[in-house]
């Protein structure tokens, strides 16, 4: 009887360890790096690009060239403050209350998790932005110049 109350112990004591180690996993994912290249390209690429493109950039905001997302836009706010998701248009735009100036236009919001993975890649300094589309290696495949992770 002795031993089987130690063995029941042993066994709840590595049940709450597991769980510990389950909570640091989760932490730790939530804070993993955003891959440009895997997940957001696809969703600029469906809902924004049409308009924010290279030629045709609405608002005088383009998700091409780094240097149309970052720069002032026709409001004279900032498209993408990298680092700083509240001082970027782009974030306040997704996130706005007034349908007629929330992004996408004329379209239902972007998902809840679609949004937050935009707000996250701009905390982490919006890296690889202005490499759409993705350029390829027509020798290997590989991805040129992307985030690769
Ligand atoms: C159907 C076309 C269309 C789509 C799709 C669209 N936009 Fe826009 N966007 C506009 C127009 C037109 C404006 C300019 C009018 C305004 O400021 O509301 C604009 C303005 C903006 C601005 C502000 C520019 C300024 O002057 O401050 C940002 C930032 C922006 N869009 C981001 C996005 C993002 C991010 C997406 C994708 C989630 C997106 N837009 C999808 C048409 C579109």
């Amino acid at each position: 009887m002795k031993g089987y109350i130690s063995k029941m112990e042993g066994v709840s004591a590595f049940y709450y360890f597991t769980i510990i180690v389950l909570l640091f996993a989760t932490v730790s994912c939530s804070e993993e790096r955003i891959s440009f290249n895997a997940q957001i390209r696809p969703i600029l690429n469906k809902n924004c690009v049409s308009c924010h493109g290279g030629i045709k950039q609405s608002g005088g905001f383009g998700l091409v060239f780094a240097e149309n997302a970052l720069r002032k836009t026709e409001s004279g706010k900032i498209g993408i403050v990298p680092g700083k998701p509240n001082q970027s248009e782009m974030y306040q735009r997704l996130v706005h209350h007034d349908p007629e100036q929330r992004m996408p236009l004329e379209e239902a919001p972007l998902k809840a998790s679609e949004i937050t993975l935009i707000k996250q890649w701009i905390e982490q300094g919006a890296q690889s932005l202005g490499l759409y589309p993705a350029t390829t290696s027509a020798a290997t495949g590989d991805p040129i110049g992307m985030d690769q992770q």
